[in-house]
């Protein structure tokens, strides 16, 4: 954990509070697990707990400050910016990136003088170096809002509505019956603007899903693609996750869902890494799922809509309970499907593998983007049904999706997936992928929608 690492240090003002805290950040001498990937922009800091939260759950904590002179306790609120679980042998827990909103008055003054010790040792160590300071035990002692979002206001069939407002009747259609397609979208800032990534192709898919089920949406995806663009706007946002949704209302409850309205929604928050940024350089832990994917024919898997995502639940909840942070269902053949919320790809001899629309996935927009990057730099993709044990002899296996973004898998089921960590291959997707996002590189697919 933190105090056991090398440490390094940033220095960053928190105008709100008056003060300015140190960023921590923890190294390993050996190599790749280092630079933790603070979210130092965000002013972001590195903390473990126990409690499992999500990406945008606000908390208030209590915060057990260390150092070589006692411990002492503070508390403040913020926000998870993202959740990944401890690395082997550092103790059962996760670590999350916290950005701090409110910390009591009371409290500042102890954080200064913790400021002063830290920076003193960091100082002295030109930056870096072992410290016994630093923040350990993390204790939520309440969850904000229980979903903690920080949104303004939310689209709802052509009009904002305050946050707040945004209701509906516990008897509407889709609270018994799931009667709802959405999609995920993804808002990217850099140098050149503020954009949402691949809006149209999302927007499209979220027709489709709907058509499947017969929810008309009276409103042209152009229409939608304005108005998320609106919804964006209306939340201040930079950077972030979209969720638009189309879904049956209220009126009569029946499994019959014709009569009643169909309601189309948008709403948009911040949100930061999904599988964190640990997971993002060095590969996630993943098990194979005790529960398949619906059978063809029995619930349609090219349809993003919410009844599909209780099957997701079971296959995330499982690998959660038992200590991975990702489970990758098969379909009802027993051949590889995708994560709860992910595409998979595996890589064997430079090609890059991928189970086809016929093994119950979602057909991912992200998984689209990785087949126009791979080519790009000379890999051939197949779309292959591809066994369970293909996995534990690939080279490397990554998963793809809107919140996972390009995310690898170090191991599958315990078993290193080639050297257990990211592949070259997958670093060069990846890098790929996020140039284009950054802005780094141009935008030869126009996947890039400006907002501003
Ligand atoms: C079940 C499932 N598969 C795959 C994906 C990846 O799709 P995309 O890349 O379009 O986000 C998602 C995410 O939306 C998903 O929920």
């Amino acid at each position: 954990m933190l105090h056991h690492g090398k440490i390094g240090f940033e220095r960053r003002v928190f105008p709100r509070f008056h003060v300015e805290l140190p960023i921590v950040y923890q190294r390993e001498e050996k190599g790749s697990r280092h630079a933790h990937a603070l979210n130092v922009s965000q002013g972001g800091m590195l903390l473990t707990l126990e409690d499992m939260v999500s990406p945008g759950e606000r908390l208030r904590v209590k915060m057990h400050l260390t150092d070589k002179n006692g411990s002492r306790i503070i508390e403040a609120v913020g926000r998870v910016v993202w959740v990944s679980l401890l690395p082997p042998g550092e103790g059962k827990g996760y670590q999350v990136g916290f950005t701090f909103e409110e910390i009591d008055p009371r409290h500042l003054s102890t954080l200064q003088a913790f400021e002063a010790i830290w920076l003193e040792q960091g100082q002295r160590k030109r930056g870096f170096g072992e410290i016994s300071a630093a923040w350990s035990a993390l204790r939520i002692i309440g969850r904000i809002d229980s979903m903690g979002f920080p949104g303004k206001a939310i689209w709802m069939d052509g009009k904002l509505v305050p946050w707040d407002d945004a209701k509906i009747h516990v008897l509407s259609h889709v609270v018994h019956y799931a009667s709802c397609a959405f999609d995920g979208v993804r808002i990217y800032a850099n140098p050149n603007g503020v954009f949402i990534l691949r809006l149209r192709e999302h927007i499209k898919r979220l027709f489709d899903s709907a058509k499947i089920y017969r929810m008309p949406i009276p409103y042209t995806q152009d229409e939608i693609c304005a108005a998320v663009k609106t919804t964006v706007e209306a939340n201040d946002l930079t950077t972030g996750y979209i969720r638009p949704f189309v879904f049956r209302g209220y009126h009569s409850l029946g499994v019959n869902p014709l009569s009643c309205p169909v309601v189309t929604a948008i709403a948009a928050w911040e949100w930061g890494a999904y599988l964190g940024d640990e997971g993002m350089q060095n590969g996630v832990s993943v098990r194979i799922s005790s529960w398949n994917r619906p059978a063809p024919n029995t619930l349609p898997a090219m349809a993003k809509v919410a009844a599909n995502y209780m099957n997701s639940q079971l296959i995330k909840l499982e690998a959660i309970e038992s200590g991975f942070e990702e489970g990758i269902a098969l379909d009802s053949f027993g051949y590889i499907s995708e994560g709860s919320g992910e595409n998979i790809f595996i890589v064997k001899n430079n090609t890059l593998y991928t189970p086809p629309s016929s093994s119950s996935i979602l057909p991912g927009i992200t998984r689209h983007c990785v087949f126009q990057l791979a080519r790009e730099l000379g890999y051939e993709v197949k779309q292959h049904v591809l066994p369970r044990e293909s996995l534990y002899t690939a080279d490397e296996a990554f998963m793809t999706g809107t919140a996972a973004e390009i995310t690898p898998i170090a191991k599958v089921d315990n078993v290193p997936v080639g050297e257990g960590g990211r592949g070259p291959v997958t670093r060069a997707i990846q890098a790929a992928y996020f140039d284009i996002l950054t802005g780094k590189r141009a935008d030869t697919y126009h996947w890039l929608e400006k907002v501003r």
